[in-house]
């Protein structure tokens, strides 16, 4: 038998994906599953996009290309970071990545030393500490408090014991699982605690493009040269552009960091697809009226899901989300009584009910669960209906 290194013995594939993948399964044997639990877009890449990558694989862009990504690629992202995100950046500090998650990967393996630990607002997207612990490091979590519609507020904190061996921070706005926007005061204000501690930040930022009640997004790189200089961006064309199955994302910090990350990109998985990376191209100059439809029919999907959860408040008390395609729900109310676990009552609802969504748990939170709206009202109709009389049965 073969013996599995100590680094990933206690690794487990991500929850989310796994019970995607039953729902999957239930879906074969030929039920009729909803799942709200991927995070996934369900509108297919524009167009433009498809053509693009097309267009490249005849032209014969199916060779390597350079580590950090196509020059071109690098400029043009520089360039619409430069303009839409209100921070200078030089094609030099862009690395382009498999995704946003294989960003925060390389990212995380440049950073951390093993005993060192990493501060994450909670609760947080299931990924980021499997990551960090491969790095050898642990997380602190950071609570965040429903009763603060889990807005980050750094006196909640005042009284915690940071360690020495704490070295950095990561900041997720627009936020998965919460759906939450951060303010620009507020990320000041957690910025500045973060500096004040000598911590590096990663700005999770993959949802950036998509918001809602008129909010705009604020970068942490943008809220000036020190935040700069600590942050590592990272974002990627997954979310706003439904392109989730290309796995293209970038990643921006000093010149120096993106080219050690661009090292071991290159001693890794080399670069990004080579026709993928020329479609992005044509990503970064899309129609934004594109973008802007996608983003009006989630709100739509929004705007149902909280009427439906409205109906609800015996049962659960949600955040209003205004950003990404989540809402993060609490299940209080009706758990305890029934002594139940989160991950239990995500079970129960998938083998009985045939709608997947993720336990609370997964993300740092018990007693809740996280939905996905990226998919249409008619599914969404379907899937409150079941939990509506799943939980009414009692
Ligand atoms: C907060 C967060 N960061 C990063 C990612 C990864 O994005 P990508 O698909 O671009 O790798 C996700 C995907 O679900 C996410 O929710």
């Amino acid at each position: 038998m073969l013996k599995i290194a100590n680094r990933v013995s206690s690794l487990k594939s991500s929850s989310i994906m796994e019970i995607s993948a039953k729902a999957a399964q239930l879906k074969v044997q030929g039920h009729e599953v909803i799942s709200l639990a991927a995070g996934e877009p369900d509108f297919n890449t524009p167009e433009a996009i498809q053509a693009a990558a097309t267009v490249a694989m005849k032209e014969g862009i199916t060779k390597y290309s350079p580590a950090p990504g196509f020059q071109v690629l690098r400029e043009a992202v520089a360039k619409m970071v430069t303009h839409e995100n209100g921070f200078p950046v030089e094609p030099e500090e862009v690395l382009i990545t498999s995704g946003a998650k294989h960003g925060l990967y390389l990212a995380l393996q440049c950073l951390v030393d093993p005993g060192e630990a990493v501060l994450i607002p909670t609760p947080a997207w299931v990924s980021y500490r499997p990551m960090i612990e491969l790095a050898g490091a642990s997380v602190i979590p950071l609570p965040l408090y429903e009763e603060d519609g889990y807005r980050p507020n750094v006196d909640r904190w005042k009284g915690m014991a940071i360690p020495p061996n704490a070295k950095g921070m990561i900041i997720n706005s627009p936020n998965n699982p919460t759906g939450v926007v951060y303010s620009r005061e507020e990320l000041v204000k957690l910025t500045g605690w973060a500096l004040q501690r000598n911590l590096w930040i990663i700005s999770d930022e993959i949802y950036e493009k998509i918001l809602y009640d008129n909010l705009t997004h604020t970068s942490v790189a943008a809220l000036g040269p020190e935040a700069k200089k600590s942050t590592i961006t990272i974002s990627g064309f997954s979310k706003s552009y439904a392109m989730t199955g290309w796995r293209l994302g970038w990643s921006i910090a000093e010149k120096s960091f993106v080219s050690k990350m661009a090292a071991l990109q290159s001693q890794s998985n080399s670069h990004v697809t080579s026709f993928v990376q020329w479609a992005a191209l044509t990503a970064c100059n899309l129609d934004p009226t594109i973008g802007a439809a996608m983003v009006s029919e989630f709100d739509n999907r929004r705007k149902y899901c909280m009427e439906r959860l409205d109906k609800l408040s015996n049962y659960l008390t949600y955040t209003r989300p205004t950003g990404a395609f989540y809402i993060f729900i609490n299940l209080s109310k009706w758990l305890v009584p029934h002594k139940m676990s989160d991950l239990d009552f995500c079970k129960e609802l998938l083998d009985r009910e045939y709608v997947g969504v993720v336990p609370g748990s997964s993300f740092g939170k018990e007693n809740s669960i996280r939905i996905s709206y990226a998919t249409s009202i008619d599914n969404l109709k379907k899937a409150f209906d079941r939990i509506e009389a799943y939980l009414k049965r009692g």
